[in-house]
């Protein structure tokens, strides 16, 4: 490559890099998401554009037939996708993310250090070595946890957390033996490193898949997005093997951002990421079955409900996962629409594990454009709902359930929830009495100024609006 060109790859990785940042800034808001969305794929287009100048003598055919078949496997796979399958997506996305790193590590490695038959740090030199390495354990682990996470979500294998008899010992093992092959790896005779390095891979791909089978229930979300760090991390680290900046930057852009929706959602639900990736959430009796017994439950019809809404002056609906699955966010807006030319005060509260990914709620409201000025946080509204006539609850459950507040031996104790149980009434609607993604029973269920309007949420908010239509 001349000189000239390496300049314009060079500078063109740059620009690359901002619209990376730029585009994530932008993702912070809803109203700029999409665009932020745009600018983010821009980028990627010419980073990759530029990733094949930069290949130099190198013929780009292979690559360019593989981006070809890429790009229509995941155009497909997004259309087709339901917005509640995401998860899972992701979870691919970023299996793929670190089984791409592991490759490409192993790959270098055949290519540049095994026909100079020299140890791996003879040959490459020790940070290329050390990066291969790295990029090969985190990469296999990213890989075959994330292809267990799609597993449970998809729902092929149980969700439930899978607890293997000794499985910290078993890990503790597994994890000494990488770190002495790792290291082995770097110094090791040249007519041995390929056969160390191909079991390292492996210990680190059963790893990576022992490490996630315990873990179900609620915590599911946290650990795909511990999986999209760790595959920014391979990325990063794979950057460092292949010489190449804008791989290093854009890694450590996806590991930096993944941590923090690490963090954000372990809050949400009140679990340190200790006891998310040891602690087996989900699997004692009680969160078993479909919710368990109730007594006292009072249901009301969907005249009955419109009767609670007519008399109010204000309302404040609480979307959950039911309310993505009936796809009811346009009948929610047009209810609210109602309500607010009756004069009644509207409001939506958002909590941040609502459905089934981060913003989920948020995305789907936008879709119905419902304004964002209607849309509250959970900490901004939660103070709000004892003085509120009704809480409408369309579709969530584990959110809004209040023996997270107070119930130590409950699976949700301490997780943040919505207080819908403090306004005057609340109306719950959903198809039955049964449990939400933790699989538990909901006490707000029986709670005396609680009622149960049982319907699809979409089928359920219709009826509502041409009752108070009627009134
Ligand atoms: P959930 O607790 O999962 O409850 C959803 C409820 O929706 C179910 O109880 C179900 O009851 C009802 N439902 C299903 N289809 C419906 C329909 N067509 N019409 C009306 N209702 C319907 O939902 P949530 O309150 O939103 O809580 C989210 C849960 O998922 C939390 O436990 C959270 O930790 C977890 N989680 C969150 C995320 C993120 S990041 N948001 C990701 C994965 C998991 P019926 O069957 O009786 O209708």
């Amino acid at each position: 490559m001349d000189n000239i060109t390496h300049i314009i790859t060079y500078l063109g990785y740059l620009v690359a890099t901002v619209m990376f940042i730029v585009g994530l800034k932008l993702q912070q808001r809803v109203p700029t998401a999409r665009r932020g969305n745009h600018l983010s794929a821009l980028g990627m287009l010419l980073a990759v554009i530029l990733a094949l100048l930069d290949l130099g003598t190198f013929n780009p055919l292979y690559i360019i037939i593989g981006v070809v078949i890429g790009s229509a496997i995941g155009a497909i796979a997004a259309y087709k996708a339901k917005m509640t399958d995401m998860p899972q997506m992701v979870a691919l996305f970023n299996g793929l993310g670190g089984g791409a790193s592991m490759l490409v590590a192993l790959s270098l490695f055949h290519m540049e250090v095994l026909p100079k038959s020299q140890t791996m740090i003879a040959a490459i030199g020790a940070d290329s070595a050390i990066t291969t390495v790295l990029s090969i354990i985190i990469g296999a682990v990213t890989l075959t946890g994330s292809i267990v996470a799609f597993l449970k979500l998809q729902e092929w294998i149980s969700g439930r957390p899978i607890l293997i008899p000794g499985r910290h010992i078993i890990n503790l093992v597994l994890a000494i033996a990488a770190l002495v092959l790792g290291t082995w790896s770097l110094f090791a005779d040249p007519s041995q490193v390929a056969i160390i390095l191909w079991v390292f891979a492996a210990i680190a791909l059963i790893l990576g898949a022992l490490l996630v089978i315990p873990i179900g229930g609620a915590d599911m979300p946290v650990v795909i997005s511990l999986l999209n760090s760790y595959s920014g991390l391979a990325a990063a680290m794979t950057g460092f093997v292949l010489k190449n900046n804008l791989l290093i930057v854009v890694g450590s852009l996806v590991g930096a951002s993944g941590i923090i929706l690490t963090r954000i959602m372990s809050k949400a639900m009140n679990r340190s990421l200790a006891n998310v990736l040891f602690g087996g959430f989900g699997a004692t009796d009680q969160t078993a079955g479909a919710g368990g017994e109730y007594s006292g439950v009072k249901s009301a019809s969907i005249e009955e409900s419109a009767l609670i809404l007519e008399s109010a002056s204000s309302v404040i609906f609480v979307p959950g996962y039911g309310l993505a699955v009936a796809q009811a966010q346009h009948a929610v807006k047009e209810l609210a629409e109602l309500l607010i030319k009756r004069g009644v005060s509207v409001k939506y509260a958002i909590h941040p594990v609502a459905g089934r990914m981060p913003g989920h709620m948020n995305v789907l409201l936008a879709e119905s454009n419902v304004p964002y000025e209607q849309l509250y946080e959970m900490d901004a509204i939660n103070h709000e709902f004892k003085a509120t006539d009704v809480a409408v609850v369309i579709g969530a459950n584990d959110v809004v359930n209040p023996a997270a507040t107070h119930d130590r031996g409950s699976p949700i104790y301490g997780m943040p929830i919505l207080n819908v149980h403090e306004a005057r009434s609340v109306i719950i609607i959903k198809r039955s009495l049964g449990a939400g993604f933790a699989g538990i029973r909901n006490e707000l269920f029986e709670y005396p100024n609680a009622v149960m309007m049982f319907a699809d949420a979409r089928k359920g908010l219709a009826g509502l609006t041409e009752e108070l239509k009627q009134m």
